[in-house]
């Protein structure tokens, strides 16, 4: 099986609060139907999610009203985010089921403490693709917080092991420096978890924060999953030739 995250720069527009990226979701239901073995998906939230947390200042304990009201929101964002994604998903010819993050998994000071992964391989086991996401869920301690796609796909490898995980992004893989600004910047075809700490360090150049953000997304995999597949699902046919099997993008041998 396959454990997917499609990150909120993949599937939303962030130059635009709740905006979506419409081809990149058509590419996404049609290559998820051509998979041959089964996938979870856990999407991000992107412009959905983000200008929300950080209009209503949803980090550390929730104790306003007004942070409440974000809450809500959030809540909803997230849940029309999701729907969004599902329907794509079945315009592309697949059974998507979303389980709503927040109702199948608490917190306790933002970081996941019960998962009911139970439900997740219930569906799975149905021929389900399980939709899952990054949410805002109870927490023990501050009542609310967000969690990430990325602490899900964590709890999601170590529930079902021994699996490979592909991230879907908007650019093509893991690159030596931002390839938006810089245009040396190569892409990394294949590299060692090991190697991964030496770019960042700066010897093959500098990364970006946001790929700083992705390369810590994918060390948190060490040890659950086998190998790593970033790639971009801006281009046309990248997640097809994955799903086959086949090498795209950046892959990151993780044993
Ligand atoms: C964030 O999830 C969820 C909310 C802000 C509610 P992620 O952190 O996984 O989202 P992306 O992929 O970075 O957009």
């Amino acid at each position: 099986m396959i454990l997917m995250k499609a990150g909120g720069s993949a599937i939303t527009d962030k130059s635009m609060d709740f905006s979506i990226k419409a081809h990149n979701l058509e590419r996404l239901g049609r290559a998820l139907a051509t998979a041959t073995e089964p996938v979870v998906l856990c999407h991000g939230g992107g412009s959905f999610g983000h200008p929300l947390a950080r209009r209503y200042d949803l980090s550390g304990e929730i104790t306003t009203p007004e942070q409440l009201r974000g809450v809500s929101h959030t809540n909803i964002a997230m849940r029309n985010l999701s729907n969004i994604v599902c329907e794509a998903l079945i315009e592309g010819g697949c059974t998507p089921f979303a389980l709503q993050t927040s109702a199948i998994l608490t917190a306790d000071r933002g970081r996941i403490d019960v998962f009911n992964t139970a439900i997740v391989h219930h569906v799975l086991s149905t021929g389900f693709i399980p939709v899952v996401y990054g949410d805002v869920v109870y927490d023990a301690t501050y009542r609310y917080a967000i969690v990430s796609g990325d602490q899900i796909m964590r709890r999601l490898a170590e529930a079902f092991p021994g699996n490979r995980a592909l991230f879907l992004t908007d650019v093509d893989g893991l690159y030596t420096a931002d390839p938006k600004r810089d245009p040396g910047a190569t892409l990394i075809r294949d590299i060692a978890l090991a190697d991964l700490g030496t770019v960042q360090a700066g010897e093959a150049g500098d990364v970006t924060g946001g790929m700083k953000g992705k390369v810590a997304e994918i060390a948190a995999l060490e040890g659950v999953v086998t190998e790593v597949q970033v790639l971009s699902l801006s281009r046309d046919g990248a997640l097809e030739a994955a799903l086959r099997g086949g090498v795209g993008g950046t892959r990151i041998i993780m044993k």
